[in-house]
């Protein structure tokens, strides 16, 4: 069967699920996944001997399962990353947070810690491009830190892990803080896209209703009197209430965009 056909089918099979383009992407990286093929092999009408794999690959997919858990990888700032449903998919606004943190940190002996690791892509590509800079990384889920060490191993980065619980444990001191928290209040859920909620950890997603900013005000009351330098990632929701809190406590800050131009990456200073 032509590749442009099963290309067909996915984008049929998916409109009620995703976009057109999404379908694609998602199309494009099973293609990859399954046999190493890509964009121009199915314009050239490349044929597939794996229709049933395909298949059985567009069932997972309709029953809302994200492809990257399919998969069990997925691409971070031009890395491969090993994921399960213990982690977050990372997404490309962290890409961001990262690369603001490599452009501001470049050749610097600073410690580094990032909270609430997930799959370890903040922390591993930070050690990969700041080598002088010594990385800490830290979650509350066991089975993330599994996932994490296990691409740190297949990676060769030298990162130090620990659990943490970061909304009650104290904090030794860290030049630089990097986290992208759970900021997605409980409210929101109705908002959310259905293969979010029914596949992605809970626990990396929500914080409660009546505190969603508690992350961003714990870790910030813990290390800023270290003068640690803290960079986040946000939610656009809660812009205006984050601001209000950070001038409140007298704290200097810079926002930047991410690539829809909204205000979701945030540095913050004493
Ligand atoms: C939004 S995910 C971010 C994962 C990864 N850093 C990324 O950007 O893809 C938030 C992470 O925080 C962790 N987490 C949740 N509550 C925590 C807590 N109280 N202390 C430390 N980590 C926590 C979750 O397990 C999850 O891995």
């Amino acid at each position: 069967m032509k590749l442009s056909l099963i290309k067909a089918l996915y984008i049929d099979e998916l409109k009620e699920i995703y976009s057109y383009g999404e379908s694609e992407n998602i199309f494009y990286i099973a293609i990859q996944w399954l046999e190493r093929r890509n964009k121009t092999d199915v314009i050239l009408g490349l044929e597939t001997l794996l229709k049933e794999t395909y298949i059985d690959v567009l069932v997972e997919l309709k029953a809302g399962k994200p492809i990257q858990y399919i998969t069990q990888e997925t691409s971070f700032y031009s890395q491969l990353l090993y994921v399960n449903k213990n982690v977050l998919i990372p997404r490309p606004e962290t890409e961001e947070l990262v690369h603001w943190v490599i452009q501001n940190e470049q050749n610097k002996n600073v410690h580094i810690l990032d909270i609430g690791t997930g799959s370890g892509c903040i922390a591993l590509t930070l050690k990969k491009h700041l080598p002088k800079a010594k990385i800490s990384a830290c979650d509350i889920s066991q089975e993330a830190l599994s996932v994490a060490k296990s691409n740190a191993k297949k990676l060769e980065i030298d990162v130090h892990f620990f659990t943490c619980n970061i909304l009650t444990d104290t904090l030794d001191k860290f030049d630089i803080i990097v986290s992208n928290p759970p900021y997605i209040a409980v409210k929101e859920k109705s908002s959310i896209h259905q293969n979010v909620l029914d596949f992605e950890p809970h626990e990396a997603l929500f914080v409660a209703d009546n505190d969603p900013l508690i992350f961003y005000k714990t870790i910030i009351n813990k290390t800023i009197k270290n003068r640690s330098i803290l960079y986040f990632e946000t939610s656009e929701f809660y812009t205006h209430d984050l601001e209000k809190w950070l001038e409140k406590n007298k704290l200097k800050y810079e926002w930047r965009n991410d690539f829809q131009g909204k205000k979701r990456l945030l540095r913050v200073f004493d």
